[in-house]
């Protein structure tokens, strides 16, 4: 089958990396010009575990990149995916400006019966408009289909590849064979494909998003009442997550979820409830509790330890990324805690292992450093934002200096108290009481 994917985000060529990887033809295609030429050149322009290699078998044997929607290759696709991105306006709502102009295009080169696939996450009822709009260009051949992506940042191709469900929306019969034939190499005991109509499966993305979004708020404001009354959010997620009902996953506390989905998409999706005249304010709740917890919270934890005034304190961040294994540092709360304390007058020191070139973007008067042992050098303060692997490594016998009365926050409870304290620091983490 020939596939060509629009957009080389994180979306775009991952799917388009995997479904050559299971023998298709596949092109993926991209405006930017620079972003093309690494991906031939086989270097990944987004951090992703086993891209590199995966671009290094594929390209040059039945995987290409293009800048030009106009080529061959598109024009005799038989299924053509979607996956521009879809930002956030200032209102909340979903820009489909990038969606309808790709659609445009589209629509005057591919071939007749060709089918249209849209992978980006879109508001209910986007997958009709792109029909209306093919259907005023004069293709009426087209067949529109919706199928959300459930991969994360960090594990892409694995959750791609091995996927715990493929929903597919469609209006009619006619595309359905050729999905269930392009995803049969994906469908297994463990992933069934889901087919529905269109508009439930662009509702079951943005409901996936904004149930786990809802998970994640709530185990934080649980956290916050642990610290309160002296019981300890470990114990309570997981004698929670022993109920199969609940279930054990994203469960974790931390800084407030970031990334470029969950933001997103919960704004998304509180404004189509309330385009509908349906409030959904349970997603109204969790956006504000996520917002006060990165813009306020974490800064109100550390005054509630530190009570010195933070003017011209040195505050160590270990991790700037939303999350750990990525270089992504869109929405992550980072973003916001690092306004605080500048705010403050903090002198912020950082370190991630991926993300620095990303964040010093936004904050070139941050101080960086690649070595996360010497982020500890003078600081008055540590900062744990991120659980990467490597700070579970950190040899802190082995910290030159001595930090006692100094304070190590652990926003994620990824380290242990008896691990910190070697290098003499205070350690704190979060849902629990400490002295
Ligand atoms: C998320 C979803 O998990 C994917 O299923 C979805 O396909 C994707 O969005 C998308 O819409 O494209 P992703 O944003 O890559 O994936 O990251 P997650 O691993 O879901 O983490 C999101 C945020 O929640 C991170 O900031 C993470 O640190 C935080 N988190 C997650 C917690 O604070 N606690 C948890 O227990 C789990």
């Amino acid at each position: 089958m020939l596939i060509s994917v629009i957009g080389t985000g994180y979306v775009g060529l991952i799917t388009g990396v995997c479904l050559a990887k299971v023998g298709n033809s596949v092109c993926c295609y991209d405006k930017q010009e620079s972003i093309i030429k690494s991906l031939r050149n086989k270097k990944a322009t987004i951090y992703e575990d086993m891209l590199d290699e995966n671009l290094f078998q594929l390209v040059g044997q039945n995987l290409s990149f293009s800048s030009d929607i106009n080529d061959e290759f598109l024009q005799q696709s038989d299924v053509i995916f979607v996956a521009v991105g879809t930002p956030m306006s200032d209102d909340g709502s979903a820009n489909l400006s990038y969606l309808f102009d790709s659609v445009k295009s589209l629509a005057q080169i591919i071939k007749p019966e060709a089918i249209l696939v849209i992978k980006s996450t879109v508001p209910v009822g986007t997958c009709d408009q792109v029909e209306k709009l093919l259907h005023n260009i004069g293709r009426q051949d087209v067949s529109v289909v919706s199928n959300p992506e459930f991969l994360r940042e960090g594990s892409a191709i694995n959750d791609f590849m091995y996927p715990d469900r493929i929903v597919v929306g469609i209006e009619n019969n006619k595309p359905q064979k050729t999905l269930e034939k392009l995803y049969s190499p994906f469908i297994g005991e463990s992933c069934s494909l889901l087919v529905v109509n269109r508009k439930t499966s662009e509702l079951i993305k943005y409901a996936s998003n904004a149930f786990l979004s809802t998970k994640i708020a709530f185990i934080n404001q649980i956290s916050d009442y642990c610290e309160k009354i002296g019981a300890d959010i470990e114990g309570v997620a997981k004698g929670m997550g022993l109920d199969p009902r609940v279930g054990s996953l994203f469960l974790k506390p931390g800084p407030g979820y970031g990334g470029s989905c969950f933001p997103k998409d919960t704004a998304a999706l509180a404004y189509l409830g309330q385009q509908a005249s349906t409030p959904l304010t349970i997603i109204e709740s969790v956006i504000k509790a996520n917002d006060l917890r990165k813009k306020e919270s974490l800064l109100i934890k550390l005054k509630n330890h530190y009570t010195e005034n933070l003017k011209d304190k040195k505050v160590a961040i270990l991790g700037l990324t939303f999350k750990e294994n990525t270089d992504d540092v869109r929405y992550s709360p980072a973003i916001d805690f690092v306004r605080c304390l500048l705010s403050e007058g903090a002198l912020v020191q950082a370190h991630d292992p991926m993300g620095i070139q990303n964040f010093k973007q936004l904050f070139p008067e941050v101080k960086y450093n690649n070595d996360v042992n010497k982020v500890f050098d003078m600081a008055d303060i540590v900062c744990l934002l991120t659980p990467w692997p490597e700070y579970k490594k950190i040899n802190f016998r082995g910290v030159q200096k001595e930090h006692k009365g100094k304070i190590f926050i652990d926003y994620r409870n990824y380290l242990t108290e008896d691990h910190v304290n070697q290098a003499g620091f205070k350690y704190i983490g979060i849902g629990k009481q400490y002295d």
